[in-house]
């Protein structure tokens, strides 16, 4: 099982990175944990809030001489309301300063529909009023100007179905190197991630333990970590629940970008190479794909560029 995977314009991305979402006060630490744990590879949004936290945790661990900035693969993603192409690279610079850093390694179209502007920034409630007619070919000319101005190293997408990725790449002048995607065993992306490989797009699975915390609220599928049957098969590997997922996960060639600000989780997440699913563990896994998602905002659904309204 590699532990990096190769992207479209040759630079390598980590196949396990720290998810920030909702990292709070503890995110800085939670990045030097997570560097001393191994991890080369943050994931991060201007949404999140906490980008001058990830900086900071990231910039004292360089100070301490543990890592160079070259050695870490950061990712930043623009935000809904900001997706006309003059705003694309303010907003990359604006993240930027929140990292103080001088450049992200990847850089993403958070998700494919635009909100106005000034509308709020989550606008349930104001819909259909929020919706912006921006489209996302019109966003990439802005996030290719990041390219060139040397503030990412890579683009790529976030949330994109098959057919918007096809839309997006008949202009692209820069391929999208990823799309980042709900992925767990309730919603495992087989489709799309064969659909995407066959376009030379790396998938990242986002929620790939099926955001726990969420667990018995209804609506919410329930996390397969929690599943009997994955800890017995845990038990068999000397791997918990959690290890077992997140191995599966990589084992279909894709990236996971797993949450955690607890130190012993955030090391438990990256542990997971030294193990091999047999056939029957891998079948029980598939068995539990139920296309069953945890983001999928129905509030957004009249959006023309909604990105649930087909199979994949
Ligand atoms: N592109 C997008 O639209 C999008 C959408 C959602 C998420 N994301 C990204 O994907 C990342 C991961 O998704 P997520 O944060 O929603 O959910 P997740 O990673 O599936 O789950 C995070 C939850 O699992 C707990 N946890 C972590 N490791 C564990 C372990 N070994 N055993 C038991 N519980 C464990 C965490 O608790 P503690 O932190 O308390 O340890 C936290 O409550 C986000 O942080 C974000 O970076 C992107």
């Amino acid at each position: 099982m590699s532990k990096t995977l190769k992207l479209n314009n040759g630079r390598d991305m980590p196949v396990i990175g720290l998810g920030t979402y909702k990292g709070g006060k503890e995110t800085a630490q939670a990045v030097k944990d997570a560097i001393d744990a191994g991890y080369r590879h943050f994931d991060c949004a201007w949404f999140y809030g906490n980008e001058a936290d990830v900086g900071e945790g990231i910039r004292e661990k360089i100070k301490e001489g543990v890592i160079k900035r070259e050695d870490v693969f950061i990712t930043s993603k623009l935000w809904c309301n900001f997706m006309a192409k003059d705003k694309v690279v303010p907003m990359c610079k604006k993240s930027l300063k929140e990292f103080q850093l001088d450049y992200l390694d990847l850089f993403l179209i958070h998700w494919p529909f635009a909100f106005k502007e000034d509308a709020s920034y989550w606008p349930v409630g104001q819909c259909p009023e929020a919706f912006s007619d921006v489209d996302f070919t019109e966003t990439w000319e802005g996030m290719e100007e990041c390219v060139r101005q040397g503030l990412t190293k890579s683009i790529g997408i976030s949330n994109f179905n098959s057919q918007q990725i096809s839309r997006l790449l008949e202009s692209a002048k820069i391929k999208p190197v990823c799309n980042q995607v709900e992925c767990n065993p309730n919603v495992n992306q087989k489709k799309l991630i064969k659909f995407c490989a066959e376009k030379n797009i790396v998938i990242v699975g986002y929620c790939p333990l099926g955001r726990v915390e969420n667990a018995g609220i209804p609506g919410y599928p329930y996390p397969t970590i929690l599943d009997k049957h994955v800890l017995a098969i845990g038990q068999k590997y000397n791997k918990t629940p959690a290890q077992v997922v997140l191995n599966y996960l990589v084992s279909l060639g894709i990236a996971v970008i797993p949450k955690s600000i607890t130190k012993s989780r955030i090391i438990e997440n990256i542990n997971i190479f030294d193990f091999k699913l047999d056939e029957e563990d891998v079948a029980y896994l598939d068995s539990l794909n139920k296309n069953d998602r945890i983001c999928h905002f129905p509030e957004f659904q009249d959006h023309k560029n909604y990105p649930f309204n087909i199979e994949f």
